[in-house]
């Protein structure tokens, strides 16, 4: 514990450290943390006149209804490039069957009662997975409302099928995003100084990931 903030006790600094993202990983991720964070903002003045005024701090309401859909397909790419650098350390291995059961062990802090961990854990992989099929989802029924009299006037009824369909995927992806953006932020310190600086400590890396850790460095243990 830190500073009255519940966190795991790691992240040693003036140790040995390793890179955990490269300049281009963390370039990838800022832009897609910036641009959804503008789709969430703008999303939510649109869903619910009690967050229209988020819209006015944002240059107003006609302009966040123009950039949204912009900024949606660069939120879009960024997903894409994202998807195309960490494929690979998506994939599930075995242990994430046991991190997931233990999870209970994993909110409680008790980190020793979990199951080694490749470069991302079974909970980040659950995330990115949301993250990754919901903005399919999103994109689809985006693009429908953003052009809707191109629809054949035949299916209008999809209209409003869709929006249902928009706003609920949108809101599975903000509880996902919360609990990302604690998680990283605050829950695991170490995790923000690797996303703006690239490195981690080599206490941090054996701690949270030390299969990840063993792989790279070819150490054991
Ligand atoms: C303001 C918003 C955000 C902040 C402050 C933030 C913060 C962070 C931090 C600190 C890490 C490093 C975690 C670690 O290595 O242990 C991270 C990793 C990551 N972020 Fe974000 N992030 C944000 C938005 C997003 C969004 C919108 C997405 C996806 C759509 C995303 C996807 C990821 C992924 C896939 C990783 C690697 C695996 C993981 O840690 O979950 N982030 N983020």
């Amino acid at each position: 514990m830190s500073g009255g903030i519940i966190a795991r006790p790691t992240a040693v600094t003036g140790e040995e450290q390793i890179q955990r993202y490269t300049f281009k990983e963390r370039a990838y991720h800022w832009i897609n943390a910036i641009a959804y964070t503008y789709l969430f903002l703008t999303g939510l003045a649109f869903f619910t006149p009690y967050m229209l005024w988020v819209s006015y701090v944002l240059g107003g309401p006609a302009t966040s209804r123009f950039w949204h859909p912009w900024i949606g397909l660069v939120y879009f790419v960024t997903i894409l490039w994202m998807q195309s650098a960490w494929k690979r350390d998506m994939k599930a291995i075995p242990q994430d069957e046991q991190w997931s059961k233990n999870v209970k062990a994993y909110i409680e802090l008790r980190d020793e009662a979990m199951p080694p961990q490749e470069r991302f854990n079974a909970g980040q992989k659950q995330f990115w997975w949301i993250m990754f099929y919901c903005t399919f989802i999103l994109l689809v029924t985006g693009i429908i409302m953003w052009i809707p009299e191109r629809i054949p006037r035949e299916i209008h009824w999809l209209l409003p099928i869709t929006v249902f369909i928009h706003s609920v995927t949108a809101l599975i992806t903000i509880a996902a995003f919360i609990v990302h953006v604690y998680m990283s932020v605050w829950v695991t310190p170490g995790s923000t100084k690797a996303m703006i600086e690239g490195d981690v400590s080599v206490n941090w890396a054996r701690t949270h990931h030390r299969l990840w850790y063993e792989r790279i460095t070819g150490r054991k243990g």
